[in-house]
């Protein structure tokens, strides 16, 4: 695997006026959480979920407020968070769409039903429409194998999905149109 290498040094971080470790999040951290942990670095993780959990994904602002509530180097904050993919760190779309790349989708087609999405969408994967209506990503193994290719919209499952029925369901959620549950149930019945 090669190395994508970016200039961090000389990287700005967006800010905004507001902090985003509101007082009460803050008196959490440091009163709640940190005291079950030995060592502060311990407490990164529970608060970077806390910021996941209240934004959607975690800004690099963000990042340098639970450092200097914790006591810790931003650059021990930032080594956490990217280094488990559950963190977001770019803002999420209303809709994620997430298509399995494992081995048993990838034989079945899941890289035109990929290529299908990004053309409909106008992304790659990994980005965000710019309305920010939805986010695309790639996943390993949804334990859908046998009705590869397997896709999420959302947490729906939908399997034996072709890249038209993958176009077709994000122009359902564009329409409002599109009814959560998945079609997994559907594809068994038939
Ligand atoms: S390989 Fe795609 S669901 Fe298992």
């Amino acid at each position: 695997m090669g190395w994508i290498t970016k200039q961090s040094a000389s990287a700005k971080i967006e800010r905004r006026g507001e902090a985003y470790l509101t007082p009460a999040m803050r008196e959490k951290l440091t009163g709640e959480i940190r005291p079950r942990f030995e060592k502060p670095l311990a407490a990164v993780l529970p608060a970077l979920h806390m910021i996941q959990h209240e934004y959607g994904w975690i800004p690099h602002q963000a990042m340098l407020e639970v450092a200097d509530a914790l006591g810790v180097k931003p650059s021990e904050v930032l080594d956490t968070a990217t280094f488990y993919e559950e963190y977001w760190l770019n803002r999420k779309g209303e809709c994620l769409v997430s298509v399995c790349r494992s081995i048993a989708c990838e034989f079945c087609g899941a890289t035109d039903v990929t290529e299908a999405i990004k053309t409909r969408l106008g992304i790659d994967v990994g980005g965000t429409t710019e309305d920010g209506k939805f986010t695309l990503v790639e996943l390993e193994c949804l334990g859908s194998c046998g009705s590869a290719p397997a896709m999420l919209v959302d947490e729906d499952l939908h399997e034996n999905v072709t890249p038209e029925r993958a176009v077709g369901l994000v122009d359902q959620v564009v329409q409002g149109a599109y009814k959560h549950g998945g079609s997994g149930a559907e594809h068994h019945k038939a």
